[in-house]
Parts: structure tokens; C-alpha cells; sequence
């Protein structure tokens, strides 16, 4: 990704060095690149509408205050279709890391759809090998509120066909394609030949992403308060159904998404809940 492709006023560009990226869009503060040494570790679909309303297919969507289909608004909440500010623009600290804030607050067009005052405050920091997102969710309004939350992270892989989802064996998944049907994961290296949507609960903080030959990526992701991992693939007809999706993009994504999706977070007045993850780029 080239941040010269965009508005410059749409993009937030973190440098840390030497093919060391990250681009962040402010429609959803959607992280859409992360490079690691020249190499981009995040899909991003080149049919993605970029009209500052739809959802941007691919990268790192912020999924909040609903996980899914919701009576009260969009599929997977508002987060990723409003425009956010930046509170902190992009400054180095002493190691030379880079971190950025951006915050998106309830306006008349969230209060209508979902009538609770909150602040969403998202952290990124880029370091030579790490991507960390933390999102804070505020209730800063006088009654409780109840949401369910996830960063739907694509990671672009070489080829779907040699990539595998390590740290889910064991687990208990709801399969959405079979009316979330609850089957106990049993593999240890999870692979993905076919439209895929499930949803693993209780996972371990860390999983292991890998894929190659060319190139090979080994991605260990680490999350904090976000318990559940969503797997999707839509493969090649679901794919083809969704005019912002390549046709062929299914072959070089896969997407591991962590959230807090099963049982939503309540928050009295005035609580907050921090939810994070982190990508490190692997030799
Ligand atoms: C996943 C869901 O997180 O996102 C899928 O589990 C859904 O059910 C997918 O199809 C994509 O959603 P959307 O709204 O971006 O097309």
C-alpha cells in the first residue's frame, strides 16, 4: 500500500524505519497496511469501495458496539463506518516506536441508532517487529451500556492453501454456516479449504499464523480481553457475491479475528474496558 494512492487528509502514515509501515484510514481508523521489513502482512481487497461510507474490506476493522447482524444499526456495529479523529497525530517516543491516538465519540447519528453516550479510544503502536492495538471503550453516559466489540483482522497470506492457525486445539467452536453449531476443535494446525465461519471461545493469548513459501510468514498474535477468535474465509462463491471482494482474494487472506463477541461486556456509568491485540512479525 502507498499512502500516496489516498487523500492525504484520510490517511495517517507511521513510519518506524527501514520498510517498517503502518497506514491507517480514518473511515473506521481502519489500519490497512502493516509491513514488517518491506513485507505487508494485511489484506486488503483492491475491489474495497472507498467512498468514506462503506466498510473498507480488508486490513483492520474496528468492530463495535455489535458483533454481526444488529436490529439497531449495520452489521458489525458503526465503529468501522464512522470517521475518527486523530487525538494524538503520530510522534516517535525515546526507543523510536511510533504511537498514534484516535477517538471516536457518540454523535446525533450514533445516538439515534443506539442511544448511549461512550468513547472509543485506539491506541496503535508500531515497533520493528510489533503491531499493537488497544482499544478503550468509555461509558460515559449515566446509565449502563452492553456491547460486544472485535478487531477483524485479514492477514494476507502467499497462498490459503499452505497456511495454519496454531493454538485452537481443544476449543469449543459455534459453526455459523451450521445454524452455530457447537463442535470441539481437535486439530492442532488449523487449515482452511472451503467457506469458513466460526467462532472459537475461551482461546489462549497467543496463536501462531503461518503461511508461505513465497513469502513466508510467521505472525504470533497476542491479545488481551479479547477471548473469543472468529476464523472467516468466504472462499470462491461467496467471494464472487460481494462486489468489494477480488474474486481471488480468498486464496490470499485469511481472516483471525479477535473480540469479545459471545457474552457482551456491560459497563456501569463512567466504567471503561481495554481490549488489545498485538502482531509480531516472526522470522
Ligand atoms: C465475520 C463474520 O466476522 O465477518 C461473518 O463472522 C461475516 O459472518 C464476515 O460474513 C464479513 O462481514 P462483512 O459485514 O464485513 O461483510
Amino acid at each position: 500500500q502507498d499512502p500516496k494512492l489516498y487523500p492525504p487528509g484520510d490517511i495517517v502514515f507511521l513510519d518506524r524505519g527501514e520498510g517498517t509501515t503502518a497506514l491507517i484510514h480514518l473511515h473506521g481508523a481502519t489500519i490497512i497496511s502493516w509491513k514488517c521489513n518491506g513485507v505487508e502482512n494485511l489484506y486488503l481487497s483492491q475491489s474495497s469501495v472507498f467512498d468514506n461510507k462503506k466498510a473498507i474490506r480488508g486490513g483492520v476493522p474496528v468492530v463495535f458496539p455489535n458483533f454481526g447482524p444488529w436490529p439497531l444499526g449495520p452489521q458489525h456495529g458503526f465503529a468501522r463506518i464512522k470517521r475518527w479523529s486523530i487525538a494524538v497525530p503520530p510522534r516517535k517516543d525515546h526507543n523510536g516506536d511510533v504511537i498514534v491516538l484516535f477517538t471516536l465519540d457518540a454523535d446525533d447519528e450514533t445516538l439515534a441508532m443506539w442511544n448511549y453516550k461512550f468513547k472509543l479510544v485506539y491506541t496503535i503502536v508500531l515497533t520493528p517487529t510489533t503491531l499493537m492495538s488497544t482499544l478503550v471503550v468509555h461509558n460515559k453516559d449515566t446509565k449502563s451500556l452492553g456491547f460486544t466489540c472485535l478487531l477483524h483482522t485479514y492477514f494476507r497470506v502467499a497462498n490459503i492453501e499452505t497456511t495454519a492457525i496454531e493454538g485452537l486445539q481443544g476449543l469449543i467452536f459455534s459453526d455459523k454456516l451450521k445454524d452455530g453449531k457447537e463442535v470441539k476443535e481437535t486439530r492442532k494446525q488449523i487449515t482452511v479449504d472451503k467457506n469458513y465461519d466460526r467462532v472459537y471461545k475461551d482461546a489462549p493469548k497467543t496463536l501462531f499464523i503461518s503461511s508461505g513459501p513465497d513469502p513466508a510468514r510467521n505472525i504470533e498474535l497476542v491479545t488481551f480481553n479479547f477471548p473469543d477468535i472468529v476464523v472467516w474465509n468466504p472462499w470462491e462463491q461467496k467471494a464472487k457475491e460481494m462486489s468489494d471482494f477480488d474474486d481471488d482474494g480468498y486464496k490470499e487472506m485469511i481472516c483471525v479475528e479477535p473480540g469479545k463477541v459471545i457474552v457482551p461486556i456491560t459497563l456501569e456509568a463512567g466504567q471503561q474496558y481495554e481490549c488489545k491485540q498485538t502482531l509480531i512479525c516472526k522470522l
